[in-house]
Formats: C-alpha cells, sequence, structure tokens
C-alpha cells in the first residue's frame, strides 16, 4: 500500500545508527496528543537495549514503507498501519519485547513519524508551562513554578534538529547555520523558540510555551494565591472601566495570562484589537480583530513589526488596542493611542517593579529615534497610562500580582506613582513557600472618576471597603 512495503528486505538489513525520521510534509500540523504516561523509569540496561531495538526497528521501517506516504493518511490509520508493520518487524527480526515495550515502541515511533517525538508526553501533560530543550540529552519542564530536569532524550542531534526543522517548516522556515534563530508555534498555538549551533554552543536548544487550552480566570488567579478576592474584584472593574493599563512583569511571571484574565471584562460591544507576536490572547468578546506580527523571510525581507502592526490598527477604528507585548519603538505609538481616545488599552512589558516599567518604555522611545526630550516622554507617558499591574514569579516558584500601582502625574520631570494594593513577604514556611499579604494601602484611586462613568462606582466603593477591613 505505501509503496516501498517489502518485509522481505527487513531480515536482510545490517545494524546502523538510526538516520533521522523523514520530516513530514504537514509540518508540524496534527499535534498527535498521545496520553503517554511517562514511561517508569528503566535500568539503563534495559534502556539500552530497548533503544537499539528501536534503532533497528526504525531502520527496518525506513525499507518497508514510504513515510511520505505513510503520514498523509489520518493519523489513526496510520498508527494502525505501524502497529501492524512494526509487530511484523519486531517478529522478523526475532527481537525479544514484552507486550508493553512493544506498545512502548510503537508509541514512540508514532510520536516520531507524526508529532515532535519524545516531546510528544510532555506536550499532552496540561500540568506544563514551558519545555526548554537543551540538546539531545537534556530536557527540563516548568510545573509548578518549579523547573525540573526531565528523563526524555532524543536519539541523537539529528532527531532533535529533525524535529525543530518539522517544527519550522510549518511558518515556511529553515533553521540552519545560516539561518540559526527562529521563532515559531505549534498547531495547538504554543510559542516556539529555535535557536541551533553555532549560535547555540551545545546543540539545538528548543523553548516551547505550552498553550493553555482553559486560559485561567481571575477566579483561578485566586484560587492559587496570586491575587487576593477583593483585589480581583478592583481588577475587574479596571478592566471593564476603559483604563489604560500596563501589566509588568519578569519572564514568564503571567503577564499574558493576566492582561488574558482582564480582558474578559472588556464590554462585548466594544471593538478591539490585538497585536501579538504569536498569537496567545483569547478574547471572548465577539468584536476582536486578530493581528500577528511577521519575521523577514529566507531573503531577510518581508518582516512586519509590531510597530507596522499598532500604526496600521489605528487606520481599523479600534476602540480598544491591546499589544502583547510592548518591546521596541511601538511604545510610543501606543502611548499617542492611549492619549487620542483610545481608551482601555492595554499591553505587558518587561519589566521588575512599576518605576522600572515607565523606564523600559522611556527607553524604548528613546531608541526609537523619536527625538523628543524626556520630559515630553514622561508627561506622555503620565497623560497616556492610568494603571500599572505588576506580576512576579517569586523565589518558591509562586506567581503573585505585586503591584497595583496608579500613575498620579508628574511633578517637574518625575511621574508620580501609588501604590494601591502590594504584597508583601513576611517570611518562610517549612517547605520553603513564600508566606505574605496582600495589602491595600488605603488610598482613594485617582480612576474613581472613572469609575463613576461607567457607573462601576458601586462596586469599586463595596470593594475598597472590603479591602479595607481584609487587606489593611
Ligand atoms: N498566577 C498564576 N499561577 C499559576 N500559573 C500561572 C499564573 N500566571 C501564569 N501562569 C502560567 O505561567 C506560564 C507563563 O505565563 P505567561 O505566558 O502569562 O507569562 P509571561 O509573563 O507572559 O511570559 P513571557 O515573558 O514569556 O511572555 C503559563 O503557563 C501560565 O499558564
Ligand atoms: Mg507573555
Amino acid at each position: 500500500m505505501f509503496g516501498k512495503r517489502n518485509t522481505a528486505a527487513l531480515a536482510v538489513r545490517p545494524a546502523e545508527p538510526a538516520p533521522a525520521p523523514e520530516p513530514a510534509p504537514k509540518a508540524a500540523a496534527p499535534q498527535p496528543k498521545l496520553a503517554v504516561a511517562a514511561p517508569p523509569k528503566a535500568a539503563p540496561d534495559t534502556d539500552n537495549r530497548l533503544n537499539d531495538i528501536k534503532v533497528g526497528v526504525f531502520n527496518a521501517l525506513l525499507d518497508a514503507v514510504d513515510l511520505k506516504e505513510l503520514v498523509k493518511l489520518p493519523p489513526d490509520t496510520v498508527r494502525e498501519e505501524l502497529t501492524d508493520i512494526i509487530s511484523e518487524i519486531v517478529n522478523i527480526k526475532k527481537f525479544v519485547l514484552s507486550a508493553a515495550e512493544q506498545q512502548q515502541l510503537v508509541g514512540d515511533i508514532c510520536n516520531d513519524i507524526l508529532g515532535l517525538g519524545p516531546l510528544e508526553p510532555l506536550l499532552a501533560r496540561d500540568d506544563i508551562a514551558d519545555i526548554m530543550v537543551n540538546g539531545s540529552n537534556k530536557v527540563y519542564i516548568e510545573t509548578g513554578g518549579r523547573i525540573i530536569l526531565t528523563d526524555v532524550k532524543f536519539r541523537d542531534n539529528a532527531q532533535l534538529m529533525n524535529i525543530c526543522q518539522r517544527i519550522v517548516s510549518a511558518i515556511g522556515r529553515r533553521v540552519d547555520e545560516a539561518s540559526p534563530i527562529c521563532d515559531a508555534r505549534l498547531a495547538d498555538g504554543s510559542r516556539v523558540n529555535v535557536i541551533v549551533p553555532p549560535l547555540a554552543i551545545d546543540g539545538a536548544m528548543l523553548t516551547i510555551r505550552k498553550f493553555k487550552k482553559d486560559k485561567l480566570t481571575l477566579e483561578k488567579l485566586v484560587e492559587f494565591g496570586s491575587c487576593a478576592p477583593v483585589l480581583a474584584e478592583v481588577l475587574k472593574i479596571i478592566g471593564n472601566c476603559r483604563l489604560n493599563v500596563l501589566i509588568s512583569g519578569g519572564t514568564g511571571s503571567g503577564k499574558t495570562t493576566l492582561l488574558n484574565c482582564l480582558t474578559r471584562y472588556i464590554d462585548p460591544g466594544e471593538r478591539v484589537i490585538t497585536c501579538e507576536d504569536a498569537a496567545e490572547l483569547q478574547l471572548q468578546q465577539p468584536h476582536v480583530v486578530r493581528l500577528e506580527t511577521r519575521p523577514p523571510n529566507l531573503e531577510g525581507v518581508g518582516a512586519i513589526t509590531m510597530r507596522d502592526l499598532v500604526r496600521n490598527c489605528l487606520r481599523m477604528r479600534p476602540e480598544r488596542i491591546i499589544v502583547g507585548e510592548v518591546r521596541g519603538p511601538e511604545a510610543f505609538d501606543l502611548l499617542q493611542a492611549m492619549n487620542t481616545g483610545h481608551d482601555g488599552s492595554m499591553g505587558t512589558v518587561h519589566a521588575n517593579n512599576p518605576r522600572e516599567a515607565l523606564s523600559r518604555l522611556e527607553n524604548m522611545i528613546a531608541m526609537g529615534g523619536f527625538q523628543l526630550p524626556s520630559r515630553a516622554v514622561r508627561e506622555q507617558i503620565a497623560g497616556a497610562i492610568n494603571l500599572i499591574v505588576q506580576t512576579q514569579r517569586l523565589r518558591d516558584g509562586s506567581r503573585r500580582i505585586t503591584h497595583v500601582t496608579e500613575i498620579v502625574g508628574t511633578e517637574g520631570d518625575v511621574v508620580t506613582l501609588q501604590d494601591l494594593f502590594t504584597f508583601e513577604v513576611s517570611g518562610e514556611d517549612r517547605n520553603g513557600r513564600l508566606i505574605g499579604k496582600f495589602r491595600y494601602t488605603g488610598l482613594r484611586p485617582k480612576f474613581y472618576e472613572q469609575a463613576r462613568h461607567f457607573g462601576k462606582e458601586r462596586e469599586l466603593a463595596t470593594a475598597l471597603e472590603a479591602a479595607e477591613r481584609e487587606l489593611r
């Protein structure tokens, strides 16, 4: 059925190192989420024996079957076919395998051919936030806020490179010496970065931010202790009342997640335009336009930057503009938009505290070549942004909203800030978990007037009264 299938050839093929599997033509397309549980840790000898058998079976399979044709079939059919062919190969070559080992072998080979090989079991797990592949022998994951080394390994560098190639070919790219860096996305929306030698010294490095199908909500954040219940109430009002909000935080601290949570409170009637490098936000409103930047093609041309998108979306009659991550000169355009009637715009920025978020914005504007005196930039920032919400991944791995800070105005050429809510760490328990408390400073928010304008004054007053009781 698949051209080459000729089991007679199986018996005579000498053993040799496994060539990497053919890249699937529908690169990275169907993401077969095999619910393969992590195999129990076998003794090293068993590991080696199984690996040798896998290499032998894989070679025989390459001889017997035209994989390019095979992968055009629906994944379930491919799996059935492969199960039959592999058991034929195992019989002919007289490999000794238990039923469980054979099942594992079939699973591993299907993962190799249809998906992302040894990464599939990790991709199938919903409790993993990031997968970090450091060369073929080390795969780390982030789960529960902690980074852990797994026992997942690739057969060799060629297999890892092949998988990287398969991922990036989905967006029409290649990674090799000439073009060693690439951002891509898996079919399920997970964000991927690939960097390969010679830039990556110890082999290909693959970083995957796993896409969470069931996005976190403010209720979940409260459940996790990332946010106090009354603070969540205030954040809902902030999301609804068309305030301009900057979410600031370190890498992986939960900025995009919080932005997504806040967007749930946007009125369904508003026209929202989102601009992202890799679409991660999932807005629930009916009237949303989603835009995504584009990297340059193989010849290095055709890039569409975040600035291009933000500028273009100003011509699309947006009511709110949401920028996934502000990292360059688009900061200027976003501030302009916030200052000129696109209230309720939001974005995230990499910074360790609210004050630093402001200086990051200033730097982005300065580096964009805008010849503006810093006082003018600061006035523009103070006029544009209402609030900075700071997220942080603390040293015990927990993620918290550590500041809700208002921009009050400018004094001389300094932007004045006032904290409304903070998170204060007071100690550590016996398991190394940080103990802390959310605090309300008791200040009356400047956005009170805006809440009144949107009919949320009562709700805000009730939330602040509760905050006064619970968080002072
Ligand atoms: N409060 C939270 N509690 C537990 N997990 C969280 C929390 N916030 C975010 N996460 C998880 O942490 C991971 C990183 O979150 P997110 O993508 O929002 O971070 P980020 O700050 O935007 O990262 P980056 O800097 O890479 O863009 C995701 O898997 C997300 O589901
Ligand atoms: Mg993010």
